[in-house]
């Protein structure tokens, strides 16, 4: 492997898609306090640009960037659209000027969306076809996932692993994300693409889950009920979304980079075991963390479910244990996610889930497992009404990384 370059250039011109959700939030609570700010595009589904404005402005403020800073943001920065109507706003001349894009938009849900199709390839290929065409790229940044490597990839999972389209894959999402990587390869072969894939994004370092509680709620369930699918001593891969931001922005502004894709994961040094998880969550989970851990199967989950109601108040159960079946399979896959490409282009390990766990059990103690959930499976009816939370304690104090 070569050393590290940390070389990076200036990003004028950069087109940036999802900025409304979790990782395109972080993305731009960096990028807003740089000098190449005034420059970036932002694609955003909104009527106007005003109403544009008004959701990355929410975004930005829910990252707590500074109110000084927001005015920084200009509605001549948005265009507004949709990657399931790429033809609507293709013809905006403000594309002419784009060097580089960061695309992070998707429909990034397990559940079952009729447009997840739509979106993440055809719409997501459209949106690629267009910009090379009609925009002077120098790099589209395209964010994939870890997880389409499908369920039979041998962990550690390398950034050179080729599924291949027979892959299987226990949603469509994933499924999703594979063929649109295949597809902007063998179809716009002069795009200058670099996929970045994280594995798991849980929480931020600092901020905890305040921003999206998204896939931790699995984390505060299963500690909760003392059991789950896989043993404690098998290491999860997830990753905090500021490292993931910061990967991205290194990706994006590296003058050369060796490899075309990379994994944006904690790799086997950093991923954590649920056993450290778990300790990490168990002053929130008072006198249940004393009872002893059980790996069990998923209908042994089910069998619970009467004591759901004083654990978790009142919610959609089916919801809650089709929920808990599908990211019990995930967890019992124990993939990791081999990141040396990443490392080796100068990118530090990121901080270990079990160093801020208690971060984002604190920042989501006032919240249901059933509110948290509704990250995952957005749309679907999950709250039947707003219980108390089980337990309040403080938070102990966030450890510094290793
Ligand atoms: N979160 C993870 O654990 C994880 C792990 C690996 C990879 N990823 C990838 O990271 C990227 C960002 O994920 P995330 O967790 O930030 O998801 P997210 O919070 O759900 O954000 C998704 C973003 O995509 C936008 N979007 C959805 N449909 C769109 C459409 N038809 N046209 C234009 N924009 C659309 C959303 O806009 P609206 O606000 O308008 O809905 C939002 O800004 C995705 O590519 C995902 O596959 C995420």
């Amino acid at each position: 492997m070569k050393s590290a370059d940390n070389r990076k250039v200036q990003i004028n011109h950069l087109l940036i898609t999802g900025a409304t959700g979790f990782l395109g939030g972080a993305i731009i609570s960096r990028l807003i306090h740089g000098d190449d700010w005034p420059s970036v595009l932002l694609l955003v589904r909104a009527s106007n640009g005003a109403d544009g404005r008004a959701r990355i402005l929410a975004v930005l403020k829910s990252f707590m960037v500074p109110e000084a800073l927001l005015s920084r943001v200009e509605t001549r920065q948005i265009i507004c659209g949709s990657l399931d109507g790429v033809s609507k706003f293709a013809g905006d001349e403000r594309l002419r000027n784009v060097t580089r894009v960061i695309n992070c938009a998707a429909l990034a849900s397990f559940a079952n969306h009729p447009q997840v199709w739509q979106v993440n390839v055809e719409g997501t290929l459209e949106f690629a076809r267009v910009l090379h065409e009609r925009a002077q790229l120098r790099r589209f940044l395209h964010v994939g996932t870890a997880m389409s490597c499908g369920v039979q990839a041998a962990s550690p999972v390398r950034e050179d692993y080729e599924p291949g389209t027979s892959a299987k894959h226990l949603v469509e999402y994933t499924d999703s994300k594979l063929t649109c990587e295949y597809k902007l390869r063998q179809e716009l072969p002069g795009l200058p693409l670099v996929v970045a894939r994280p594995s798991i994004i849980v929480g931020d370092t600092r901020l905890g889950c305040r921003v999206s509680p998204s896939i931790f709620w699995v984390f505060g369930m299963a500690a909760t009920l003392r059991r789950f699918t896989c043993e404690l001593e098998q290491q999860i891969d997830v990753v905090p979304v500021d490292y993931c931001a910061d990967a991205i922005l290194v990706l994006l502004q590296k003058p050369d980079l060796s490899f075309d894709r990379y994994h944006i994961s904690a790799g086997h040094e950093s991923s954590s075991t649920y056993g450290e998880i778990c300790s990490a969550l168990a002053p929130f989970i008072g006198g249940r963390s004393a009872e002893p851990y059980q790996k069990v199967s998923h209908e042994a989950l089910c069998e619970l479910q009467s004591s759901f109601d004083t654990l978790f108040g009142a919610g959609n159960k089916r919801l809650l244990l089709r929920a808990m079946r599908l990211y019990g399979q995930f967890a019992a896959l124990g993939i990791i996610f081999d990141n040396r490409r990443t490392l080796a282009e100068g990118i530090p390990s990121p901080m270990s889930f079990a160093n801020y766990a208690a971060r984002c059990a604190d920042t989501t103690k006032d919240l249901s497992i059933y509110e948290q959930m509704k990250y995952d499976f957005k749309g679907a009816a999950v709250v039947v009404n707003r219980p108390k939370p089980v337990k309040e304690i403080a938070a102990p104090a966030v450890q510094e990384a290793a």
